[in-house]
């Protein structure tokens, strides 16, 4: 047995904790953007993914507007920290609705580490930092979809293994549904099988 959800029978509000429960688990976004006045503004945003390959495109959405779209509207730029499980604290305290005068970097205490690329900084304290121009910026529904060309790539050399990040020294946390976050679980490996491999029945 299923329970069947009906968007026209289903609050608004109902749906999307349904879509945030089910759409998981997200990463996290941790958004840096310097307003036009100086203010360097820092927001999770788990509505995140790659859009691109090539040119290499990250894209995430702003539900409603908030300082950061407005800060990307202004500037065009801005830098996507990853979010590691030990600021946990310190990435939640960084979602508290400030007002723009308001830096969350000090609210948190954290560090702002320079760009090399763009004028937003990057958080010290995280592992991996991106550095990205507005590609594009799209109005979808009651939400706006940004999108961000990566120019530049920032990782700490405490969690490469040659050139590669190891995702158990990266440790980043996830979003989850309600107020669950998710941390790495057990990290499992497996090679992708050949179609030439599958029993014949299933080849082209
Ligand atoms: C883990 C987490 C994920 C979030 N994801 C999003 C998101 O994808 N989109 C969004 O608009 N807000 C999201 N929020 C809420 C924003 O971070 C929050 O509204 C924040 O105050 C926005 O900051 P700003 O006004 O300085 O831009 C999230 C909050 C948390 C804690």
């Amino acid at each position: 047995m299923r329970r069947e959800f009906n968007k026209a029978e289903t609050s608004a509000s109902a749906f999307y904790r349904l879509l945030t429960a089910t759409v998981v688990p997200r990463p996290i976004a941790w958004v840096c953007s310097r307003s036009a006045a100086g203010v360097d503004n820092l927001a999770p945003h788990s509505f995140y993914t790659v859009a691109s390959v090539n040119p290499p495109i990250i894209q995430f959405t702003s539900v409603g507007e908030k300082d950061t779209l407005r800060n990307i509207r202004a500037t065009g730029e801005f830098t996507v920290n990853l979010a590691p499980e030990e600021l946990f604290e310190q990435v939640n305290a960084t979602g508290t609705a400030f007002t723009e005068s308001i830096s969350e970097f000090d609210a948190a205490g954290l560090t702002r580490e320079p760009s090399l690329t763009v004028r937003a900084p990057r958080v010290g304290e995280s592992p991996v930092a991106l550095e990205c121009r507005v590609h594009r910026i799209l109005p979808m529904g009651d939400c706006t979809l940004v999108f961000g060309e990566v120019v530049h790539v920032a990782v700490s050399e405490e969690v490469l293994d040659g050139v590669h990040p190891r995702i158990d020294l990266l440790r980043p946390l996830s979003r989850l549904g309600l107020d669950e976050w998710g941390t790495m679980g057990q990290i499992r490996r497996i090679k992708r099988i050949r179609v030439d491999d599958w029993p014949g029945h299933f080849r082209p």
